[in-house]
């Protein structure tokens, strides 16, 4: 009986480590460092998702800073453009999940972001949603922050004591024509068009197609989700991207080894989102992710193995925040 309980279990075991060795091989993870490499992106790439946004409201000053104080990679925004023409940091299509919309511009609330100037929108409160929803990591100081410009976002980068990149998402870009020179020719001014320091990413390969050609040598990721992945297949996803771009984003539900393996073959970098839990960190490392979208760049950090530059408080407290 022993004897039969052993066989199994290590029939068990070399059917497991078969199948994990199967699972590397697929996922081909040396070639996404090799990408990685060639292009000098960092390698793992820790992304801070709209800042250290578990920590402070999302995509705001103190989110970004804290992110770039931890030691995070690169800063993730999402550019749209106010209707007086600034390009913002906002994420959503409307005001409503993160600031205080609904009070100040009672009758407009559910209008898109475009339909706002920039001194309506710096009249929001985008801190205050946190505060009521996170109760345990609500701070006084999130009480009235304000939606950031791509150029704030950007000087907030330019103050990091080291290498910091900036990883640049058109947000609904069908809405905003020629939003792509637009955040070019603001990068470009403030001496932040270089293919070291950022990385272009968007779901419409227009925008893609756009930034390219007006900025080629700056690398570019094709963000995809379930349902591009279902309408086109992983195939045609990643010869999409391999044809605009560098690298592919996937939503970690379609970031299986051998999707991975084969953009890693064709010479893509391979960045997941958006990725939170240190278990999810694990498998997906395991299936060959050259980095994480993270709104726990904290954590994703330290799962690297890598020590946050400072603690969080301390970083806030020095912020006077
Ligand atoms: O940009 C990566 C990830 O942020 C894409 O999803 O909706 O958070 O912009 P979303
Ligand atoms: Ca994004």
């Amino acid at each position: 009986m022993v004897r039969r309980v052993s066989l199994v279990l290590s029939i068990v075991i070399i059917v497991f480590a078969a199948a994990a060795a199967l699972m590397r091989v697929a996922a081909a993870p040396s070639a996404g460092r090799a990408a990685a490499e060639r292009l000098g992106i960092a390698y793992p790439a820790v992304i801070a998702h709209r800042g250290a946004s578990y920590l402070a409201p999302e995509a705001t000053a103190p989110a970004y800073i804290l992110a770039r104080d931890l030691g995070a990679d690169f800063l993730e925004m999402d550019v749209q453009r106010t209707s007086d023409g600034v390009l913002i940091a906002y994420h959503d299509d409307t005001f409503e999940r993160t600031t205080d919309v609904a009070e100040r511009f009672p009758s407009r609330a559910k209008n898109p972001v475009a339909d706002f100037t920039l001194a309506e929108v710096k009249s929001l409160d985008a801190g205050s949603w946190f505060n009521a929803r996170f109760p345990d990591r609500a701070r006084p100081s999130y009480r009235g922050l304000r939606v950031l410009t791509l150029d704030e976002v950007v000087a907030i980068a330019s103050a990091a004591r080291r290498t910091l990149g900036l990883y640049i998402e058109s947000k609904n870009p069908e809405a905003y024509p020629g939003i792509e020179h637009e955040i070019i020719k603001a990068l470009a001014a403030r001496g932040w068009l270089d293919p070291r320091k950022v990385i272009f990413q968007s779901f419409s390969r227009d925008s893609l197609e756009a930034f390219a050609k007006a900025a080629p040598a700056v690398p570019r990721t094709y963000l995809v989700d379930e349902k591009m992945e279902k309408e086109t297949g992983w195939k045609g996803l990643v010869a999409a991207a391999a044809e605009i771009g560098t690298g592919i984003g996937p939503v970690g539900y379609v970031a299986f080894p051998w999707n991975l393996g084969r953009a890693h073959r064709e010479g893509l970098i391979v960045h997941v989102y958006t990725v939170n839990a240190p278990w999810q960190f694990s498998v997906l490392n395991f299936f060959g992710a050259d980095g994480f979208f993270s709104d726990r760049c904290d954590l994703l950090m330290e799962y690297y193995g890598r020590k946050p530059a400072a603690a969080a408080v301390d970083i806030l407290e020095k912020f006077k925040y």
